[in-house]
């Protein structure tokens, strides 16, 4: 932390600048103000529901708002509580889930909701602790849903939130190293039960409000203290601002360069029969695991044309492969992928070879495919 972040924390440095202690209440009170309606927040004063907080919590991970809304609320009219989801099959939950990304978390997301239907009667614990202990939930999703959800006194902090609290006490150690740090200077944003913001007095059903808290710094962070070009103007506590006071509020958070994975390659096969196209399932443990996919040769770096082709599915009646001019590109977390794409059709003679199937195209939808299959298939039915 600067030295001015440090002053900013410690009290008042100049007449205009609010005391340390006032954030909470001006936080809260902007909140009251121009929260964001989303799918999964109730009503202002409504208790919010631990399942829809936990299910928006899990699509919300490294995923937007924007892309979670639909999702969320298609898995809520298919499966209204955890008992139904915890119910349903895995096949099921994936390909809804698809499009989505990130798919292991589809995969944990079934299972939680068989482990509280199984070891807690249907009910999520109301704990960080207990909640930790759940598949999938890590660290910052246990603090989200015990704040959102039951009101506990800890602060989840997203890239929103990091955002918000570099700039308000001028950050200068780089992420991820600075974590820690913000953790704890997040914290003392927490609302504060004693401080008597309008709906704690009002006997609102949130005694401490950490959940609106947290929800609010997401909401300035996403709103006003954007990346680029941030409302200052309009921040409830742009008084105390350390980076605003310097003026250099876009530079934070203060970042260490990124490294990116090294591009892997490969080759994938669009065979068609009829209106029918070949796929199988990945294996279940590894990336996209039990997702939909074409055949296709390994993702590899140092991957040549040819070795990839050789792996191409042995079918009856196919002697010549048609390269698509062109490649696919799909980035995941840890590495850039190149596909090349190839084409068959075959006869309706054709064997089946072990361990794929033949669907429909115009069923697609309904497969657990994911983005960088949809992709492929959609490049390999073109008309290059
Ligand atoms: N990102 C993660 N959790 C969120 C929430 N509850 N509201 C808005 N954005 C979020």
């Amino acid at each position: 932390m600067s030295l001015s972040g440090a002053a900013a924390l410690r009290k008042k440095t100049s007449d205009r600048e609010e005391p340390a202690a006032m954030r909470p209440v001006l936080l809260l009170a902007w909140y009251d103000r121009h929260r964001r309606v989303l799918p999964w927040r109730p009503p202002a004063g409504q208790r919010p529901d631990p399942y829809a907080v936990w299910l928006s919590e899990i699509m919300l991970q490294q995923t937007t708002v924007k892309a979670v809304g639909p999702y969320f609320q298609k898995f809520l009219a298919r499966w209204g509580d955890v008992t139904a989801l915890g119910r349903a099959s895995l096949d099921d939950v994936l390909r809804m889930w698809a499009g989505l990304g990130y798919y292991s978390r589809a995969r944990n997301l079934h299972a939680c909701a068989v482990a509280v239907l199984r070891d807690h009667d249907g009910v999520f614990p109301d704990t960080e602790e207990g909640l930790r202990a759940l598949p999938g939930i890590g660290p910052y999703t246990a603090a989200a849903i015990a704040a959102i959800a039951f009101d506990r006194r800890t602060m989840p902090v997203d890239g929103n939130i990091e955002r918000v609290v570099s700039r308000l006490f001028a950050v200068e150690e780089t992420l991820p190293q600075a974590k820690p740090v913000i953790q704890r200077l997040a914290t003392t944003l927490l609302g504060d039960a004693r401080a008597g913001d309008e709906q704690s007095r009002a006997g609102g059903i949130a005694k401490s409000r950490a959940g609106d808290s947290a929800q609010a710094l997401m909401d300035l962070g996403a709103s006003i203290c954007t990346p680029k070009r941030p409302a200052c103007s309009l921040c409830p506590l742009n008084e105390g601002c350390a980076a605003r006071a310097r003026g250099d509020q876009e530079t934070f958070p203060r970042k260490a360069p990124k490294k990116t994975g090294k591009l892997r390659r490969g080759a994938a096969f669009v065979v068609t029969r009829g209106d029918e196209v070949l796929v199988r399932s990945r294996p279940e443990k590894g990336l996209l695991g039990c997702m939909t996919e074409v055949p296709g040769s390994d993702w590899r770096a140092a991957q040549d044309d040819e070795a990839a082709l050789k792996q191409a599915p042995q079918l009856t009646g196919v002697t010549r492969w048609h390269r698509k001019v062109g490649v696919v590109t799909h980035v995941f977390t840890h590495f850039p992928l190149e596909l090349v794409v190839y084409t068959a059709r075959v006869s309706g003679r054709a064997r089946t070879p072990k361990g794929m199937r033949w669907v429909p195209i115009a069923t697609l939808d309904g497969e657990a495919l994911p983005n960088v299959m949809r992709k492929v298939i959609a490049h390999g039915l073109g008309n290059s």
